[in-house]
């Protein structure tokens, strides 16, 4: 099965995406058809900084080699490489009532934030039918949030093809429920926006720094304590096989250590956890053409499989003669 889906370079990776979004597809990479890009065209609707939006794109490309894409198993490639995707846009734009998108969850809330909403926040939806369509996949595996767009894509593609005829396929979205909510440094789901993020590639003393602001209960040193609802049990769980998870539980309710001790147990399980994944990093990170390489590469596998579709439709909308 053909699964698609985007990322916005639009800052440092965190746990939660790691677990939420970037595990899941990457250990999808032997049983499925992988469809990755880097969505740096929808992060021009928060980063207006031309260096900046470079940077971060390489190095989101950098981080996905690092933990794991393979771009022998997969297709991965920069979104704007691809520029078919923008010619799409605009055919789809002809289908797309600008109701639709008026009643889009995100550009509501961010209008209703006071964001000093652009054209292309409000077609946001229409570019990322694009990259659906495009590539006709079955699966667009999504957090909540992104649901609404996945069915925006598939409405503006049954309008084409009731014009056109059956050429665009339509995207099924899936809510992946065993994937957890990873809970941020405060309790809240993490989120770059909350600004509560542990994150994947950082300092070590900085991470350190961070895992100490866990807010955790208060209870005195020697008292049994809480593991259930403890952010940092429930951050650590992530990473432990079971037997380690019991350790750590018996840990909670033996009493006589303090949070502080099991918030030091967690920077050194992560750390550790994330040792071979840095030193990938490393190597990508002191290797970039090589990386940009690869990002040429994905995006001919990704023009060729998009050939089929584009050409269908240049003819049946008659931009072609
Ligand atoms: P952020 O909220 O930090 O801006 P994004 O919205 O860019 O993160 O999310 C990118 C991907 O990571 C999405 O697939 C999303 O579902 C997943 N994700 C983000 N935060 C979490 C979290 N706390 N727990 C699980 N998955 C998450
Ligand atoms: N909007 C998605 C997000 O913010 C990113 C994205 C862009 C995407 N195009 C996509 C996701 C196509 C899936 C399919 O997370």
């Amino acid at each position: 099965m053909r699964l698609l889906t985007g990322i916005q370079p639009s800052g440092d990776l965190h746990i939660g995406n790691y677990f939420g979004s970037i595990k899941p597809m990457i250990d999808e990479q032997d049983t499925n058809e992988i469809f990755a890009f880097i969505a740096n065209y929808h992060a021009m609707t928060s980063v207006n900084d031309g260096e900046k939006l470079k940077q971060l794109t390489m190095q989101a490309a950098t981080d996905f080699l690092a933990l794991g894409m393979d771009p022998n198993k997969s297709t991965f490639w920069v979104q704007s490489d691809v520029k078919e995707v923008l010619e799409l846009y605009w055919v789809l734009s002809s289908f797309t009532p600008t109701g639709l998108l008026e009643r889009a969850h995100s550009y509501k809330d961010k209008t209703a934030r006071g964001f000093a909403t652009t054209h292309s926040l409000f077609s946001y939806p229409v570019l990322m039918a694009a990259d659906i369509l495009l590539f006709s996949p079955e699966i667009i595996p999504v957090g909540k949030d992104q649901i609404q767009h996945v069915e925006i894509a598939r409405d503006i593609a049954i309008k084409f093809n009731n014009t056109y005829g059956d050429i665009l396929k339509l995207p099924t979205y899936r809510v992946d429920e065993n994937v957890a909510t990873v809970p941020g440094i405060d309790g809240q789901k993490m989120s770059k926006s909350y600004g509560n993020t542990v994150n994947i590639f950082g300092e070590e003393k900085q991470q350190q720094k961070v895992i100490k602001k866990i807010v955790t209960e208060n209870v005195a040193i020697e008292e049994p304590k809480e593991f259930e609802e403890c952010n940092v049990y429930n951050i650590a769980k992530l990473f432990l096989e079971e037997k380690e998870r019991i350790a750590l539980q018996e840990r909670y309710i033996k009493g006589g250590e303090g949070h502080g001790h099991f918030k030091l147990y967690l920077s050194e399980v992560i750390w550790e956890y994330y040792a071979p994944y840095r030193q990938k990093r490393e190597y990508y990170a002191t290797h970039q053409d090589e990386v940009r390489d690869i990002l040429q590469s994905g995006a001919q596998k990704a023009r060729n499989a998009a050939a089929e579709v584009i050409e269908k439709v240049r003819s049946a909308v008659g931009i072609a003669y």
